[in-house]
């Protein structure tokens, strides 16, 4: 008995700690999706992203520096919308009100993240508008 006090307090008071300090690192800000260097270079990641934007042309509709044309300003919009509803919006679009989905297109498919990140990169004001380079490895 006395063995299992001497083990036990201090597993409860090491649980317990752990417990209190669980809030605090969940408030810990997340690190952002994308890397920006000098002169607009961005991890490759982010940069397929950028292709994969420029390939399927958001800009006719979102404009050239994503702040809007027919379709909304993606810079205000990346504020506003969670990582989940621009996924969803933009993997099944809302045809009603013009804007397509590209769930059905592979490459947008796999470069969702690249994508967002990107996107979050220029609605932060982190990534410049225009040509994006890739960070030389
Ligand atoms: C043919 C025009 C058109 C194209 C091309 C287009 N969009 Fe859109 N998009 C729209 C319109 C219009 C809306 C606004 C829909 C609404 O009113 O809810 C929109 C909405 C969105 C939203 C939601 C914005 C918000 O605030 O809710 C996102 C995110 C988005 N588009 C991303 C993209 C991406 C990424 C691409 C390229 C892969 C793209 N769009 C291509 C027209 C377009």
């Amino acid at each position: 008995m006395k063995l299992n006090f001497r083990i036990g307090m201090p597993l409860l008071v090491l649980s317990l700690l752990a417990l209190a300090q669980a809030p605090a690192l969940a408030e810990e800000p997340a690190a952002p999706p994308y890397t920006v260097a000098e002169g607009n270079n961005v991890d490759a990641k982010t940069f397929e992203g950028w292709k994969t934007w420029r390939a399927m042309a958001c800009e006719r509709c979102h404009g050239p520096n994503q702040e809007g044309l027919v379709g909304p300003s993606l810079v205000n919009s990346l504020k506003v919308l969670t990582k989940e509803q621009f996924v969803t919006t933009v993997t099944n679009g809302r045809p009603e009100k013009g804007m397509p989905n590209f769930g059905g297109i592979q490459s947008v498919v796999d470069n969702i993240n690249n994508l967002y990140a990107y996107l979050k990169g220029r609605s932060d004001g982190a990534i410049k508008p225009g040509h994006v380079h890739k960070i030389a490895e």
